[in-house]
């Protein structure tokens, strides 16, 4: 099969599209044709060796959320068939950015009949990241309020969704250009980050949902109640810091949740909750697409395509 191939790590430049050896079969396990994979920051942050993976050997093939369409079962699988449409992010990370993919059936998520394979492929590790982000740890109830750091990006516009759905009061932090897509989302309040006072005169929060990461943390931290959550999707928070505000935090690492995915691409079916795909890119073209994940520039997730 052709695949996206990078022989070592750092560089994002030299991955190559080549032949590379079929993924193998084994028990418990499915042989999907990739037709879509979404390209996420973790990627990036892989192949740079930003956050390394040990487990992860080169030469290797990136890509940990893809959609696509099952060609074989092994043996002993019983409830998947050749034909189902499925899409995932397999904890073992890795392997979207290719032809075909082998991934365990309990990582694997059915999509609903009429769901765009290509939004499928966006969902994975971005709508369940938002998702474990607000409820994993806290106890949220309506008419709480959330803060949410890098509200307009791919995680950022779940996570409005969801708390909006739950009718949580929602704080979105992000550029002034989204202000009216990300109300339009559902928020209720909307902070332009590059305002110098964009922090003043808040009220307390349940729940602070960071996207974003760094030293800005020492500024949100002191926003929540007592006893209240602060999440990071990127950086542990500074345990000294949580404690001086009698608050928990940590650093959440989302995972794969084919249950929860299920329910979250139903929604998107029944267009109560919308993805946006804002580029796609052919799978040889990946370079392309993570360096533009790298920029940042985009709004709305780069796929690719098979
Ligand atoms: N731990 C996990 O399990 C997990 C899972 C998924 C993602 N992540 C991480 O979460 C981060 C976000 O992922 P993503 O896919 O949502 O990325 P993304 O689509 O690139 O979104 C990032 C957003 O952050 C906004 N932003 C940048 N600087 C900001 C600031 N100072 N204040 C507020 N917003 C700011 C940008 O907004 P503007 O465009 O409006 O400037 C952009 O929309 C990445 O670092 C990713 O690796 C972690």
């Amino acid at each position: 099969m052709k695949a996206i191939i990078y022989d070592s790590f750092g560089n994002l430049e030299s991955g190559k599209y080549e032949d590379t050896a079929d993924p193998e079969l084994k028990p418990g396990t499915v042989l999907i044709n990739v037709l879509y994979a979404g390209v996420i920051p973790f990627d990036v942050k892989v192949i740079e060796k930003v956050i390394p993976m040990p487990h992860i050997k080169s030469p290797f093939i990136p890509g940990a959320e893809f959609s696509g369409v099952v060609v074989q079962v092994a043996k002993d699988v019983e409830n998947w068939q050749v034909g189902d449409y499925v899409c995932g992010n397999p904890n073992s990370y890795g392997g979207a950015f290719a032809d075909q993919i082998v991934v365990k059936t309990e990582e694997l998520c059915k999509i609903p009949p009429g769901l765009a394979l290509e939004s499928a492929a966006a969902c994975p590790v971005s709508s369940l990241a938002a998702w474990h982000g607000l409820f994993n740890e806290g106890t949220l109830n309506k008419g709480d309020k959330v803060l949410i750091i890098g509200a307009t990006g791919n995680v950022g516009s779940f996570a409005v969704q969801f708390a909006a759905q739950a009718e949580l009061i929602v704080y979105a932090v992000g550029s002034a250009q989204y202000e009216y897509d990300t109300l339009t989302l559902g928020a209720n309040y909307y902070l332009d980050y590059k305002k110098q006072d964009y922090l003043e005169n808040l009220p307390k929060f349940d729940l602070i949902l960071d996207m974003v990461g760094g030293e800005n943390q020492k500024k949100l931290i002191p926003l929540l109640k007592e006893g209240a959550v602060f999440i990071s999707l990127v950086n542990e928070p500074d345990p000294e810091e949580l404690n001086l505000y009698n608050v928990k935090g940590l650093m959440l690492n989302s995972g794969s949740n084919p249950k929860q995915l299920e329910e979250i691409l139903e929604l998107i079916q029944i267009g109560e909750i919308k993805v946006k795909v804002s580029k796609v890119l052919l799978m040889q073209d990946a370079v392309l697409g993570l360096e533009e994940v790298k920029d940042g520039k985009e709004n709305g997730k780069v796929i690719l395509k098979n």
